[in-house]
């Protein structure tokens, strides 16, 4: 029976180190935490608050560019975003006031990217073997001289 003292000792120690350990980790552990993952879930919001979003969506577009918006709606290209193509909306326009000039890219490697004749690809995308498609030779602007990027269809 005098063993069993200290067999109670170390678990009283025990005890005693799991309850601070679960209190400690209580006051410690920010509210959000695990709410949707090993992450602070409060975090998003504020990250969302405090950083400009950098992409606008086709709709951010419209009202300057109301030609190629209405182009772009009507043709094979209504799925594909003017950023995707362009940049991100933030380059070119903060705050509804134009701040710089939105890169423009007229290579044939645009189009090749999601273009291009590739195995991988689904059957039915439609895609094209360049310079087996174009009668001249595969270079700089070439895809625009027979498509508008904004409404492909020829
Ligand atoms: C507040 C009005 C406004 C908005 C919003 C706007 N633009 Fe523009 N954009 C302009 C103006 C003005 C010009 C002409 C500037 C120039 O030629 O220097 C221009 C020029 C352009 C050009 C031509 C650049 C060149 O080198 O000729 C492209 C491409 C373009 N915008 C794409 C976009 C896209 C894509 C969006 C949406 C993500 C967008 N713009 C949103 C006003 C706007
Ligand atoms: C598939 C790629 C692609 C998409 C999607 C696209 N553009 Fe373009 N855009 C281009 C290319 C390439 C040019 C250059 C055309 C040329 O020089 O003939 C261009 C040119 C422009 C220009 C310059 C004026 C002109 O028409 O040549 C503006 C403005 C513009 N785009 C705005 C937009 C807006 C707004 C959207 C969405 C509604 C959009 N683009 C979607 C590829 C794209
Ligand atoms: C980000 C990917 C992407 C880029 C870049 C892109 N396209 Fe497309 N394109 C698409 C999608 C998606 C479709 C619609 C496919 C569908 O209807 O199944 C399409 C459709 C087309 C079609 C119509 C096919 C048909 O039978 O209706 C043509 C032509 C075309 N694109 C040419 C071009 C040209 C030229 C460029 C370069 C200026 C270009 N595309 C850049 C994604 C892209
Ligand atoms: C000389 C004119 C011409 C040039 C240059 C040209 N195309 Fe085309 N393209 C056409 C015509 C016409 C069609 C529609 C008939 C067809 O399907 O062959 C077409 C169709 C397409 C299609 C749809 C194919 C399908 O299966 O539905 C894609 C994608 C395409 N072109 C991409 C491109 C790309 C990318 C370039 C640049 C490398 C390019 N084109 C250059 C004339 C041209």
């Amino acid at each position: 029976m005098e063993h069993a003292r200290h067999v109670f000792r170390a678990l009283l120690v025990l005890v005693v180190a799991l309850t601070v350990f679960i209190l400690g980790r209580g006051f410690l552990v920010p509210k959000s935490y695990g709410l949707y993952g090993p992450y602070r879930a409060d975090n998003v919001a504020e990250q969302a608050r405090i950083r400009a979003p950098r992409h606008g969506g086709p709709e951010s577009c419209a009202p300057c560019h109301a030609k190629q918006a209405t182009e772009r709606a009507a043709g094979s290209h209504k799925t594909v975003s003017c950023e995707v193509c362009h940049a991100p909306l933030s380059v070119h326009v903060v705050d509804g006031v134009v701040k710089a000039k939105m890169p423009l890219d007229r290579s044939y490697t645009l189009c090749a990217r999601c273009h291009r004749k590739i195995a991988g690809r689904p059957e039915k995308f439609p895609q094209v073997v360049l310079d087996q498609h174009v009668p001249v030779a595969v270079e700089g602007d070439v895809c625009l001289q027979c498509h508008n990027p904004h409404s492909p269809k020829p």
